[in-house]
């Protein structure tokens, strides 16, 4: 059945899953109080790294990244093809550094639950390493060799989404400033600033960092926060850094246009977007650690985004159970982008009223009551 479905934020999870719904079919409105891509998602690095981003164990999170990656390359090319932009998607790999030797043996123990579930990744040292990846400095022990992760241009990604999104019929609206979610039991009305109201039989709410504001609304708690992620890049030649690198004190990502991105500090600043010298500073030492090449190289670009970080690091997707004409799809924190496919066909799969996999009830909205 046809339905008619309002999706508020326009960031990547916002155009993720209206470009799913409109596929299926429904009649789908995006609204975006400010610029669609304007906020967390055009400010990521794009990696799509669930095995490096996620250390502690095989958890939901970690389940639905993996599925989500699984899911990437059919994907990507099918916002390709339908928006007719490019946008870079490419299969570097990654490495997880380490320096000492009680380092080394966690990336094994690591390694170890990882190939349960699809990795192929192996442990690197000396020459192994050092032949892959030249550049890296010869005071890293050893490194977690993952071939599966990939990374994609963040920006252009969700510029071409927007696209896609508008070339098969999604309505977008954005610059509304404010909305107010009017009624949403027996059905769905949302008010702009400018008195415009949109309709519709379901509502997704897909505002990253400011889903808090809905609780009183929607009557449930949704402890979603602000963490600010400074981030920085290098102008390179030659693509001195061929893998994602990460270790526990940050990541660098070398990109098709010769930018080296690194990142991020993890601040609690409400929603101030600001960069600061501490910041990039911090990140600057971390990474000539690394990459001895980039000491006296100043960064070219800093910037900074909010990511929507949850209470208990799990994102909340699923529908409300005082009304299913909700459905929540916030708090995605440091994976929003990888994330991106598995979220939209989750939620699509919701509203479809269809058996979605049951690991995914670790996302209810309502766990916190
Ligand atoms: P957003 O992109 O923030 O979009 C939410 C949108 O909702 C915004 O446009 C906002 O204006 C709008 N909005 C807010 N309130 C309302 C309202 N009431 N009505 C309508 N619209 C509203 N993830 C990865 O997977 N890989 C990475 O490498 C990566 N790197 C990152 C690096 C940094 C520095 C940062 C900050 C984040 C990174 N992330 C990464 C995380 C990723 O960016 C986020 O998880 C993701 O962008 C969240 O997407 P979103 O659509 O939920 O939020
Ligand atoms: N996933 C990288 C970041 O959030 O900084």
């Amino acid at each position: 059945m046809t339905e008619t479905i309002v999706i508020m934020g326009g960031g990547v999870i916002g155009l993720s899953c209206a470009f799913e719904l409109r596929s299926r079919g429904h009649e789908v409105t995006v609204l975006e109080i400010n610029r669609c891509g304007g906020q967390a998602s055009g400010a990521a690095a794009g990696m799509l790294a669930p095995y490096s981003e996620n250390l502690e164990g095989p958890d939901e999170f970690f389940r639905l990244g993996v599925e989500s990656l699984r899911l990437y390359p059919e994907w990507q090319s099918q916002v390709k093809r339908v928006s007719g932009m490019a946008f870079e998607y490419t299969p570097s790999g990654s490495l997880y550094i380490a320096y000492h030797e009680a380092d080394r043996l966690a990336l094994e123990g690591r390694l170890l639950w990882q190939k349960e579930f699809g990795s192929t990744g192996t442990l690197l040292e000396g020459d192994a390493l050092f032949r892959i990846e030249p550049m890296l400095s010869r005071n890293v022990r050893a490194a977690l060799h993952t071939p599966e992760e990939c990374h994609l241009y963040a920006p252009e990604y969700v510029r071409a989404l927007e696209q896609a999104c508008r070339f098969i019929g999604v309505r977008i609206f954005d610059q509304l400033e404010s909305l107010a979610i009017v009624e949403w039991q027996r059905e769905i009305v949302v008010q702009s600033a400018d008195q415009r109201a949109f309709g519709g039989d379901r509502l997704i709410v897909c505002s990253g960092a400011w889903a808090r504001e809905h609780g009183d609304t929607f009557g449930i708690q949704i402890p979603v926060y602000p963490i600010r992620g400074q981030i920085c890049a290098y102008e390179t030649e030659d693509k001195p850094v061929r893998h994602m690198v990460f270790s526990n004190q940050g990541y660098l990502v070398g990109k098709e246009n010769s930018t080296l991105v690194c990142g991020a500090s993890e601040d609690v600043a409400g929603f101030d977007t600001s960069v600061t010298d501490k910041g990039i500073d911090r990140l600057r030492r971390w990474n000539k650690q690394a990459f001895p090449f980039l000491e006296h190289r100043p960064p070219f670009h800093r910037w900074a985004g909010l990511r929507p970080s949850t209470q208990d690091g799990l994102p909340l997707i699923g529908p409300l159970s005082g009304s299913n004409r909700v459905v929540l799809a916030v708090g995605h924190y440091r994976n929003g982008i990888l994330l991106s496919p598995a979220t939209a066909k989750l939620v699509a799969d919701y509203v479809e009223e269809k058996r979605v996999p049951d690991y995914n009830r670790a996302f209810d909205p309502e766990r916190f009551g």
